[in-house]
C-alpha cells in the first residue's frame, strides 16, 4: 500500500523543543524507512522565506509559504515535520485547512523554563532589548487550543514526548 503523505506541525515557543523532538521523530521515521523531510523555522528562514523578519506579517508569510511546501510533499506521500514558532493561531488554521492531512502538535513549557534553557542566549537579548518583537517576551504566542498531541516538555522525556505523537500517527493511520 502507497505511503499516506501526513504533515506533523511543532507549534511552541523559542527553546520549547520543536527542533530537539522533530530530529527525533525524523531518525525513528528513517529508521523504518519513511519518506520523511523537515521543515525548520531557523534553516528555512536562511532560504526559503529569507529576507522575512518577525512582523505579523512577515510570520504569517513564513507560515504560509511553509505551509506551501508541506502540502505538496504531504501531496506525494512524504511524512513532513514543520517546527515553527507559529505564534497565530489564525493562519494555522488556514494551513491545516489546506493540507487536511494534518496533525497539530503543541510542543509546550512554560515561557519560564524557555527563558531558563536560553539555548541560543535570544531570550537574554530580547530581555535586553537587542532583538524586538521576541515571541513570549514583546510579541504574543496564540497556544492551539485543540491540538492532536501535546507534550509538556518540562514534564516529559524526549522519549515520552516522540511516543505520545507515534502513538497518534498509528491511530490516525498515517504508519503501516
Ligand atoms: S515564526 O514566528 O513561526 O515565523 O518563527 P520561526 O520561523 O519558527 O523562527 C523562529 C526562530 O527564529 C529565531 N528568532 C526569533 N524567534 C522569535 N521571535 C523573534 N523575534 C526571533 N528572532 C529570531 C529563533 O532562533 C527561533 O528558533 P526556535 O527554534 O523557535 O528557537
Ligand atoms: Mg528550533
Amino acid at each position: 500500500m502507497k505511503q499516506r503523505g501526513v504533515t506533523i506541525w511543532f507549534t511552541g515557543l523559542s527553546g520549547a523543543g520543536k527542533t530537539t523532538i522533530t530530529r527525533a521523530l525524523e531518525q525513528k521515521l528513517r529508521e523504518q524507512d519513511y519518506p520523511v523531510e523537515i521543515l525548520d523555522g531557523d534553516v528555512v528562514r536562511e532560504n526559503l522565506t529569507k529576507g522575512l523578519g518577525f512582523s505579523k506579517e512577515d510570520r504569517d508569510e513564513n507560515i504560509r509559504r511553509i505551509g506551501f511546501v508541506a502540502n505538496l510533499l504531504t501531496r506525494h506521500g512524504v511524512i513532513v515535520l514543520v517546527s515553527a514558532i507559529s505564534p497565530y493561531r489564525e493562519i494555522r488554521e488556514e494551513v491545516k485547512q489546506r493540507i487536511g492531512d494534518f496533525v497539530e502538535v503543541f510542543v509546550n513549557a512554560p515561557l519560564a523554563v524557555c527563558e531558563d534553557r536560553d539555548v541560543k542566549g535570544l531570550y537574554k537579548r530580547a530581555r535586553n532589548g537587542e532583538i524586538k518583537s521576541f515571541t513570549g517576551i514583546d510579541d504574543p504566542y496564540e497556544p492551539p487550543l485543540n491540538p492532536e498531541v501535546e507534550c509538556r516538555t518540562d514534564q516529559e522525556t524526549i522519549e515520552e514526548s516522540l511516543a505520545k505523537v507515534w502513538q497518534k500517527l498509528e491511530e490516525m493511520g498515517y504508519l503501516r
